[in-house]
């Protein structure tokens, strides 16, 4: 298989060999490079973890994440899914000292999770679930306060609190208290306390959870428009896959605190083609449909065919579609119609999921 940079559960030991497309950047991770006596920071990685767990419980009977080994490129748009109580949260507050990891370690824009959490303040913004603020306070009476806590000079400040609001769309609530703000508008609002230090790596938790269709393609929008032109690093967790199907490069699937898998839809989706095989959908002209199955039968690969009006359904181990579409020429057909079954990320999820 070309490069995937999947890992898979049964790569069970720590991923850290198993992901091809990242390999380099592997040997490096979370190292400081001494050359010459200065010590480098590596920073390929927007953020990276090593072995990163937690657990919770009298007993440490919660393996809320279970030896995490996560890298996520600069400028990438990174999704976080799986199922409610899977850890993504938990990942997150690790990654912005919030939580202590209970073992492992891990770096955002450079920094220490565990030691340089003030650096990380500073450098990235986060938009938590749910998002709290002061809510007897105005919107732009909240931004004024995380300004301050960033030393922001004041003229940059005020003028960036207008921008901000304006760009998540809240211009005309500038003065409300925050406190009478519907759900879409806090996400919002959070979006754009979060984005006050012009941060180079954002934290979104559900950025797009409760709001409505309309509220939800703006966030997306923004959030897709901020990476483009700003080229901040976006870590986003969400439990719709469509959402993170648009605006993705990769993502990761865990479940019960463990990684199931890494890569784009395409490589999730090469993931799914490598266990269960593929499914092709075909019509063909000038011979019968089952003249088609019978030349298509012999091809090395094939599992299982079947005709439905006239359409030929064929199951493969692996991507076989010049094979397919050779044995029906050489047997004097023409392919009018030849589909891959398609495997959205809902599907993928699912199947991996499950699997696991
Ligand atoms: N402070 C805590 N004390 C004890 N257990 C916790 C604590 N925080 C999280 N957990 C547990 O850790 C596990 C992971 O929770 P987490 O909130 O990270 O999941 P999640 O993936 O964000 O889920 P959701 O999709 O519902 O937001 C769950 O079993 C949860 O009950
Ligand atoms: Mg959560």
């Amino acid at each position: 298989m070309e490069s995937t940079g999947i890992e898979s559960t049964g790569m069970e030991s720590t991923g850290i060999e198993s992901t091809g497309i990242e390999s380099t950047g592997m040997d490096s991770i979370g190292v400081e490079l001494e050359q010459n006596g200065i010590v480098r920071k590596t920073d390929e990685f927007a953020i990276e973890t090593i072995h990163l767990s937690k657990v919770f419980g009298k007993e440490n009977q919660i393996r809320a994440v279970d030896n995490l080994n996560l890298q996520v490129r600069k400028g990438e748009v990174f999704g976080f899914v799986g199922p409610n109580g899977a850890g993504k949260t938990t990942t997150m507050k690790m990654l912005i000292g919030l939580l202590e990891p209970s073992e492992g370690s891990g770096k955002v824009a450079g920094f220490d999770i565990i030691r340089e959490v003030i650096n990380i303040r500073e450098t990235t913004g986060v938009l938590p679930e749910p998002a709290g603020f002061y809510d007897n306070l105005t919107a732009r009476q909240n931004l004024r306060f995380y300004a301050k806590l960033y030393n922001i000079e004041p003229d940059i400040r005020e003028k960036r609190i207008v921008s901000l609001l304006e760009t998540v769309g809240l211009t005309r609530a500038v003065d409300q208290k925050t406190g009478g703000f519907s759900t879409g508008m806090r996400k919002r609002f959070g979006l754009a306390q979060a984005l006050i230090n012009e941060p180079s790596v954002l934290f979104l938790d559900e950025p797009t959870s409760g709001i409505d269709p309309l509220g939800a393609q703006m966030m997306r929008d923004l959030i897709k428009d901020l990476n483009r032109s700003k080229g901040v690093t976006v870590f986003l967790s969400s439990h719709s896959m469509a959402e993170v199907e648009e605006i993705c490069d990769r993502i990761a699937i865990i479940a019960r605190g463990k990684l199931l898998a890494v890569g784009s839809v395409e490589d999730l989706r090469d993931m799914i083609r490598e266990k269960e095989g593929v499914n092709y959908l075909l019509e063909v002209q000038e011979i019968p449909v089952s003249a088609a199955a019978n030349a298509v039968k012999n091809v090395e690969g094939v599992t299982a065919l079947d005709i439905r009006d006239k359409t030929l359904y064929v199951h493969t181990e692996m991507k076989l579609r010049t094979e397919i579409a050779k044995a029906v020429k050489n047997a004097g057909g023409t392919v009018s119609m030849f589909e891959e079954e398609e495997m959205n990320l809902q599907k993928l999820f699912l199947k991996i999921i499950e699997g696991a």
